[in-house]
């Protein structure tokens, strides 16, 4: 449909039309079986249902086809429903959670794995999905730490941008494309305490340094939407916030989309205080451009009156109706309504999708620990004991359309490695300890002593007849996602004692942590000959991990985030500012910014992670020790693989402004690049530096780059490399 026509129909629309293609309803409204994943409020009225534009949580070709005839058959200008799914690491083959993929630092595969994730929802029926989330998270206490992919903007910037175009591809119109939504705008992850949902409060400096860069570069991606988030910024709930949502979002950063509300948000305005009622809330929230209010009933309650009050012009909410449209119009709705619903079945995951998947659970694996090369595990008797060795719970909460019986379980994968005389499996364990599942309600041990105890006494036995136990353990899926916020990094209870009486058997341990967060591992790392962080990766999970552990690939993976000594150092982040009184390298320590009980630093820092080889960073230089704003700085170094393995490396790129008009963090990441490397070979990595790259909010507000001293370090992580320094002459 041509734009004339599209404002013709907008013209024609009564109010109430109009004012229903901004309301989205769950999509139990449809069938029971609908995922929610917000606060339901119950039924919505029938009137609401029969014009609401939109609605999540379902999917399936057959069933929505039959949803869209009954909904196009009753609406009065035939205008279709739009159906919208968190996508967010897989629909039906479930990549590593989105912490993951950032570990793999490498955007290509990010975008090739949406573009898979976008296939399979398309072919089930989805036309959007609600992703990526480019919130920047410095707090491993905040739960939703899993579906962001870290603490750093320029890595989130180039995984979000990467989703994006991975989802919509380069035409809508493309039935093998989805629409996606940059989430959740914004500085949702700055949550006080790491408490979800909680206020945040930041610096104008902060918020556009660290906070609102991914969000900015995904959005030059052109996302069809960008969601509003729960939390309050310095006091004013985002979803009404005008500062973040008109200036910010549409004026600088140019966002012409659909801005939704995130599940309830527009309601909740109340109980953050700034709003008085849900009439009240849909003014706010209307004032600050929220186009589609998700599940508050806000909008279906009360923006009719409110344009007939004349409290919401007519042309306001025509502009927004007129944006819902366009977005329904660019997935070429209007001409196909039935997109995606041909299908008798829904999609199978293909041993394509597998392959992809498999390679990129490998490539998101750290290596943190390998003492004595005890990896790749030797073929000889090998002890897979823990709650994660033969589990198929795999991914993580928000991937619930993907099917646990479709995951590959690491004993699984085992099985098709070792000969059945070398391998055993043993539980060892309970995955939680009694209090959290009995928080979850869902306590079915009895005699929950007497189940570890014989768990424990099994795993003992098993680890007897072994020469090696690779331990599985770490944190159940629903222990991350959202509202799972935790005061505790450890981990469970039974999981430590099950790793301390393996130790004491004095057999060869090879850890393996799956998580969607940081943990403290410290004790884990005392305790093992090798340690790999696993995340919650997904259908391929176990085929990934023995790909790694067997050697057939090396473990390429560098953490996207911080590992603590203690959950006492969060929020923790590489990027700090460095205070008046640094803490020094070798002291004296008296009187400077430290603990008296714990490091500063991370237990294992951001952009950290070994390989099976090793890799020397020869001659890194700069091309010159002076720049003008026009010129490039070409910052070099040669890498040498120097061990007898075959290895992928991450090169890493910091910058530190020396001094500038506000204070500047001790280190950024600018770039990095991911290179193969055969055994002896050696190759010359170059990074080009611009004056754009030296920009920030400056004490005069402006976003500029000052003169005099940089230092730059090209290395292997945030906490090594030597500096090398050249001046920026205006
Ligand atoms: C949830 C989440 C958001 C998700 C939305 C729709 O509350 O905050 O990330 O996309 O609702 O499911």
């Amino acid at each position: 449909m041509d734009k004339k026509a599209l404002e013709a129909l907008v013209r024609d629309m009564t109010t109430e039309e109009k004012v229903m293609q901004l309301v989205q309803i769950p999509g139990s409204e449809y069938e029971a079986d609908a995922e929610i994943t917000g606060i339901d409020r119950g039924q919505v009225k029938d009137s609401v249902k029969r014009l609401a534009g939109s609605t999540l949580g379902i999917w399936g070709s057959k069933r929505l086809r039959k949803i869209q005839e009954q909904y196009m058959k009753e609406h009065p200008h035939h205008i279709p429903l739009m159906f919208m799914l968190d996508v967010i690491h897989g629909h039906k083959t479930v990549l590593p959670c989105p912490l993951g993929q950032g570990a793999a630092f490498d955007p290509e595969a990010v975008k090739k794995g949406a573009e898979m994730q976008a296939r399979e929802a398309a072919a089930d029926g989805v036309h959007a999905t609600f992703s990526p989330m480019a919130d920047l998270c410095r707090d491993a206490r905040w739960g939703r730490i899993m579906e962001s992919t870290g603490e750093d903007k320029l890595l989130n910037s180039r995984m979000a941008s990467a989703m994006v175009a991975g989802y919509q591809g380069e035409d809508l119109k493309d039935p093998e494309h989805i629409a996606a939504c940059v989430k959740h705008f914004a500085a949702y992850g700055a949550a006080e305490g790491g408490r979800d949902y909680n206020n945040t409060e930041l610096s104008e400096h902060t918020l556009r340094e660290h906070y609102l860069r991914a969000y900015g570069e995904a959005i030059r991606k052109n996302p069809v939407m960008v969601m509003t988030s729960f939390n309050s910024i310095n006091g004013i709930p985002a979803t009404g916030n005008l500062f973040l949502m008109k200036k910010i979002l549409r004026e600088e950063l140019g966002f012409t989309g659909v801005l939704i509300s995130d599940w309830g948000a527009v309601g909740e305005m109340i109980n953050h205080g700034y709003a008085e009622d849900q009439r009240d809330a849909a003014l706010k929230a209307m004032m600050a451009g929220v186009d589609i209010d998700m599940c508050s009933g806000c909008y279906s309650g009360h923006l009719e009156a409110l344009v007939n009050d004349g409290a919401v012009s007519m042309e306001m909410m025509d502009a927004a109706v007129l944006r819902v449209l366009n977005m329904k119009n660019d997935l070429g709705l209007f001409e196909d309504p039935y997109r995606g619903l041909d299908a008798e079945s829904g999609p199978v995951i293909t041993e394509e999708n597998r392959c992809l998947a498999r390679e990129a659970v490998a490539a998101s694996l750290v290596l943190l620990e390998n003492k004595e090369n005890t990896l790749p595990l030797r073929k000889e008797k090998n002890a897979f004991i823990g709650p994660f060795a033969d589990t198929k719970r795999l991914q993580s909460a928000w991937a619930f359309s993907g099917e646990d019986e479709n995951t590959v379980s690491v004993w699984e994968a085992a099985s098709e490695v070792y000969a059945p005389e070398n391998r055993k499996v043993a539980a060892g364990c309970t995955m939680l300890d009694q209090d959290a599942v009995t928080a979850r309600g869902i306590c079915h041990i009895d005699r929950w002593q007497e189940e570890n105890d014989k768990l424990l006494a099994e795993a003992l036995r098993t680890a007897e007849w072994a020469d090696t136990v690779v331990l599985c353990l770490g944190e159940d899926s629903t222990q991350s996602g959202e509202a799972t916020s935790k005061a505790s990094l450890q981990l469970p209870a039974v999981q430590m004692n099950l790793l301390r009486e393996i130790h004491k058997t004095g057999k060869r341990i090879v850890t393996l942590i799956f998580t969607g967060r940081p943990l403290e591992l410290k004790e884990v790392r005392e305790l093992s000959d090798a340690l790999m962080i696993c995340w919650l990766p997904g259908t391929e999970g176990g085929h990934g991990v023995l790909d790694v552990l067997s050697g057939i690939v090396a473990p390429s993976g560098r953490l996207p985030v911080s590992f603590p000594y203690t959950v006492g150092q969060e929020p923790l982040h590489y990027d700090m500012y460095p205070t008046g009184r640094p803490k020094p390298v070798n002291g004296p320590f008296e009187y400077t910014s430290r603990y008296l009980d714990c490091e500063n630093g991370a237990l294992y820092p951001f952009g950290y992670g070994l390989s099976y080889t090793d890799f020397a960073y020869i001659d890194p230089r700069l091309s010159t020790q002076t720049m003008s704003i026009a010129e490039t700085i070409t910052a070099s170094v040669t890498v040498r693989n120097t061990g007898d393995r075959k290895g992928d490396v991450t090169v890493q790129l910091y910058l530190r402004d020396v001094a500038g008009s506000r204070v500047r963090p001790v280190r950024e990441l600018i770039d990095f690049q991911k290179i193969t490397l055969d055994p002896g070979e050696e190759k010359e990595v170059r990074f080009a530096i611009n004056e754009d790259m030296l920009r920030f909010w400056t004490a005069e507000e402006k976003w500029e780059s000052e003169a005099g001293k940089f230092q730059v370090w090209i290395c292997n992580s945030s906490c090594d490399g030597q500096a090398l320094e050249f001046q920026l002459v205006k």
